[in-house]
This record gives structure tokens, sequence and C-alpha cells, in this order.
């Protein structure tokens, strides 16, 4: 089977080395990577660490070499039915190329041919702060906007020239992030809002100390990220995690279990799909202190100390009675033992479509971890699906949901 390609285009800043990373992110996601080049940018991102990287020679227009009729012919079946043209970084030279449909290069040319095939289409800018704000590559900026190119916008940070400011490429796996939301294929969810929540949260007893668990979001990050890449629009609503947020998707940062529910209420009611991948606090303190409780507010010493506790709201369970009718309600549940008959009475009582449930002794599986192991419970069925990355447990929640079966691949 022929492999999925992306076109990589590299142009001439100080952050092109950083393509090479880029390029081996997106081989180690199965993609076929083409990596086209212009001749300062290979400066930066040596040619040869590129071949090594992608398996195949890195592609440069050079008119000593070639004519530009060949180095077209070379690129234009590569680029016609490539799933993306994304160029990292992009420079101010090549933004101006491209804005104003100039080919000197073989980055400018894909840029014409992606155009003219209607290739998805995204650069990552990288230049110094001065060049980024001037007005001339703002309106260039605006042209490739207008042409329908994904910027993934550059950060604030120290720059190479030494200047503070805006014009830092964006962080790699950012970019990576994007490409792939960009590249996929499948589109199943397009039209529809899907509804997250993700992470721990946080039951304060007084300003500075709460009570929380280890969940890190991994999971309810990657179930954003592949509905969006698969068309929807996506909330993601998070607790504390230090995780970034996935290309495209809108996220509300929450701390509390309460404020958590009252950010899913919020958007629930626009939701087709609500997924609840948190690890919402089962109980938080009964009083939360103004100020900082000392040592002797929890009994004289030699006393056992105690926190009173009184139960949160069960979001799950909340969304499975207030449903409407078309909305499908997906939840999570974390066993220790009695897995599925644990997972079945949470289906049967938060009244959910889908419980994905896993064991956190299995090797593999729960907190913190990229991968998971876990079984699919519904009225219908119990579904245990092998060890796998969360990535691809997304993916298989989403499957389940509009196919009845995990796996379509
Ligand atoms: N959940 C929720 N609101 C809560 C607690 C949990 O919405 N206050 C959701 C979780 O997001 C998850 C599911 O309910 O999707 C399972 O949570 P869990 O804590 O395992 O279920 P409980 O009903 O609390 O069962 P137990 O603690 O007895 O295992």
């Amino acid at each position: 089977m022929q492999k999925d390609r992306i076109i990589l285009g590299i142009s001439g800043s100080i952050a092109a080395y950083k393509a090479c990373d880029v390029a081996s992110s997106l081989v180690k996601l199965g993609f076929d990577v083409v990596v086209v080049a212009t001749a300062a940018a290979l400066e930066f991102a040596p040619a040869r660490a590129l071949r090594a990287l992608v398996g195949k020679e890195v592609i440069v227009f050079d008119s000593a070499r070639g004519t530009r009729e060949e180095t077209y012919g070379i690129l234009e079946p590569l680029v016609s039915d490539a799933l993306v043209y994304a160029i990292v970084p992009a420079s101010a030279n090549t933004i101006a190329h491209i804005a104003h449909k100039q080919e000197k290069s073989a980055v400018d040319m894909c840029a014409l041919l992606a155009e003219q095939y209607h290739i998805p289409k995204l650069y990552a800018p990288a230049m110094n702060t001065y060049m980024y704000t001037h007005p001339a590559t703002q309106e260039n900026l605006a042209l490739l906007k207008a042409a329908g190119w994904i910027c993934v916008e550059p950060v604030e940070g120290r720059l190479a020239c030494k200047d503070e400011g805006t014009g830092k490429l964006a962080p790699v796996a950012a970019i990576v992030d994007a490409i792939s939301v960009v590249s996929c294929k499948t589109r199943d969810l397009q039209g529809k809002t899907v509804v997250v929540s993700a992470g721990p949260t946080q039951e304060a007893l007084d300003p500075v100390r709460y009570i929380t668990n280890h969940s890190s979001g991994t999971m309810g990050f990657e179930v954003a990220r592949r509905a969006a890449a698969r068309g929807a629009y996506v909330v993601l609503i998070s607790g504390p995690s230090a995780l970034s947020t996935p290309f495209g998707v809108m996220r509300v940062d929450v701390t509390s279990a309460h404020e958590m529910f009252l950010a899913v209420q919020t958007h629930a009611q626009s939701a087709d799909i609500i997924i609840m991948s948190a690890a919402v606090a089962d109980f938080t303190p009964r009083e939360q202190a103004h100020d900082k409780l000392k040592k002797d507010t929890f009994g004289e010493v030699g006393q056992q100390p105690s926190i009173l506790l009184k139960p949160t709201q069960d979001i799950l369970a909340w969304l499975g009675k207030s449903r409407m009718s078309h909305q499908r309600l997906v939840g999570f549940a974390m066993e220790t033992k009695d897995l599925v008959k644990n997972a079945q009475a949470k289906l049967e009582r938060k009244h959910a479509d889908l419980i994905v449930a896993n064991n956190l002794r299995d090797e593999g599986a729960g907190f913190g971890t990229q991968t998971n192991r876990v079984t699919f419970i519904s009225k219908e069925a119990v579904q245990e699906l092998p060890l796998m990355d969360k990535r691809d447990v997304a993916d298989a929640i989403f499957n389940e949901l509009l196919y009845n079966t995990p796996l379509v691949k």
C-alpha cells in the first residue's frame, strides 16, 4: 500500500534546523515525507541529515543543474496527490515569493502547484520580530491567508538575533500536530460538535492546598486532537494540565469539579458527542478556607486530624439524565478490580452509550502513559482492545460511535 505523502518545504531561516525534527516526527507517524528546500535552507538543515531522516533525496531547484521545467516535472506528480504541503520554517523571503506568485525555489514552485491542485497548504513563519511586524510582511501574510494558507503562528521568545519578541518558530510538536490535523483524510465528524473533558480537577482546601489525582490529561487531549482532525468543532474542557492545546481545538480551562460542571453544562447544549475523560474528583472539601489553614485548625496535637468532604456533582450522570436524544455520551472508568462488572454498572447508572474502561494495574495503561489497554462497554457488547497508542484509542472511540466497530482500518 502506498503511504500518504506530505511535502515538507524548508526555507532559509535559522530555525530551519528544527525542520529535521518535524521531518523525523512525520516519518514516525507513518507518512511518506518528501523534502523540498531552498538553497539557503540547506545551510541550516543539512541535506544529508534530511536524506537520512526521510529516506530520499532533498529536492532543490538549481538552474545550473536543471531547467525550471525539469524541476516542475519532478515536483508535479509528488505535489498533485499529496495530503498537505507544509513550509517549515517559512522565511520572510519565501512568504513574499508565495504572496506574489514568484517561483525562485523548489519551495515556491510547490506552493504554486499546491494552489493549482487544491492541496491543503500550511506554513510556520520564523523570522526576526522587526521583519515579522513590518507592514510589508503583514501584507504578505494577509495575502497568504486570503489564498487559503493555514498559519501555525510564530511564538514570542528570544530570537537567534538576540532580540526578544514574536517571530520564533512555533514548537515542533505544535507544527506536527497542525500538519496531522490538516492532512487527515477522514472527515467523518465534519459538522459535528464534540465536547471533551480532560485532566484532573483540583479541590481547594484553602488558598495554598488542594486535593487532586494523577491524571495528566493525555487521553482526553488525544480524543480532542483526533476529533478535530476528523473535522469536528471541538471544545476541550480541561482541568489543570501541562499539555498544549491541540491544533484547531477550542480550550476552556477549569480548576474544580464545580467549574468543570458549569463549563460542561454550557457547552453540552450544542454538542453531538460528549466524552467525559476527565478524572473528576468525587469529593471536595466541605468548606474552603479563606485564609491558609494553620496546623492547629486540624485539631489538637495528638488528635487524629481530619478533613470534611462533600460529594461533587456527578457530571456524567447529570449529562445522562438531561441529554438530548441525538446526543452520544461516553464515559471512562478506571478500575483496579472487577473491571467489566464495575464499568457495566457505571454505564447503566450514568445512562451512557459507551464506557471506556481500563485497569490501572495493566501494564501500559493508566496515568501519564502514551498507551492504553481499554475495554469498550456498551449495552450490546464488551470489546477488549489490544494495547494501543492513546491516539488510536481516541480514533477507536469515534469509530465505535460512528460505525459500531472500534477498528475500521
Ligand atoms: N465523572 C463525572 N463527574 C464526577 C465523577 C466522575 O462526570 N463527579 C465521570 C468521569 O469523567 C468518568 C466517569 O464519570 O467518565 C467515571 O468516573 P468514576 O469516578 O470512575 O466513577 P464513579 O461513579 O465515581 O465510581 P467509583 O468512584 O465508585 O469507581
